[in-house]
């Protein structure tokens, strides 16, 4: 479970990119993120997974607050950042080890899992090359599978599906419905509408660094039920803001 609390972040001293948001993102669902480019996701999730501190509010993940706790809050979760540009100098197979080693997953348990990661995502053939010579797709399959190789508690995810050919797309979804089975929690961003119809059980739209909506498509899909689309619904969610 995440819960956010009042919580607000400034740039540069004068823009508020986050405003005094609240959410409470639950156990055993699939939670989407969405909103217009520059509108607060990448911040908002920064500011839960501690690499940016809010201005005000609080965090906490599974009870435990990412300011005051953050080794005891970075156990609980795992996060797929936006930019996939990451260690491109080691080979892929170092980086999973070397993932697995932060997380302190045991050796047979992380054989296994490479095992079955490099299979679920086709990257058996590349773990021995070095992520620098990896497309943008490839570079997102071995950060996912950075994250999955610990199997956290808690999954953060921003724009998780950027790049990933259709078949990983499918994976990484059944993979998120799976987790979100077993009772842990999953709270990704997404510019896909289609994504989020299929995917959330719950969506929570920002605007302006502020939560517009917070509930099911359905509910939402009820309310503007003149929409033929959901695509309909969410232009006129912002031009309402
Ligand atoms: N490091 C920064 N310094 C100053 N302003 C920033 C910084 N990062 C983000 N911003 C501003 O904060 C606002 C929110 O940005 P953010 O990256 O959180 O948006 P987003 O919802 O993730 O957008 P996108 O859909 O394009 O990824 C934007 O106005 C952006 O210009
Ligand atoms: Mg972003």
């Amino acid at each position: 479970m995440i819960e956010i609390k009042h919580v607000t972040k400034v740039y540069g001293g004068t823009k508020k990119a986050v405003d005094d948001i609240s959410l409470n993102v639950p156990t055993g669902e699939i939670i989407g993120f969405i909103g217009p480019n520059g509108a607060g996701k990448t911040t908002t999730i920064k500011m839960i997974t501690g690499i940016l501190n809010p201005d005000e509010g609080e965090i906490l993940i599974n009870g435990k607050n990412i300011v005051k706790e953050p080794l005891a809050a970075k156990k609980e979760f795992g996060i797929v950042l936006d930019n996939a540009d990451i260690f491109l100098r080691l080979k892929g197979i170092e980086y999973l080890k070397f993932m697995a080693d932060m997380y302190e997953v045991d050796s047979h348990l992380r054989k296994q899992r490479i095992e079955d990661l490099a299979e679920t995502f086709e990257m058996k053939h590349a773990l021995n090359d070095k992520i620098l010579s990896y497309s943008h797709g490839m570079r997102q399959k071995i950060v996912i599978m950075g994250v999955l190789i610990s199997d956290p508690n808690v999954w953060i995810l921003d724009e998780p599906m950027t790049g990933l050919d259709p078949q990983s797309s499918y994976q990484l979804k059944e993979k998120m419905r799976e987790h979100a089975r077993k009772g842990k929690t999953v709270f990704f961003s997404t510019h896909v509408l289609e994504v989020a119809e299929k995917l959330c059980d719950k969506v929570a739209i920002i605007l302006h660094g502020r939560i517009a909506y917070f509930g099911t498509l359905d509910a939402l899909k009820a309310q503007y039920a003149h929409c033929s689309s959901l695509e309909e619904v969410f232009l006129e969610v912002v031009n309402h803001a």
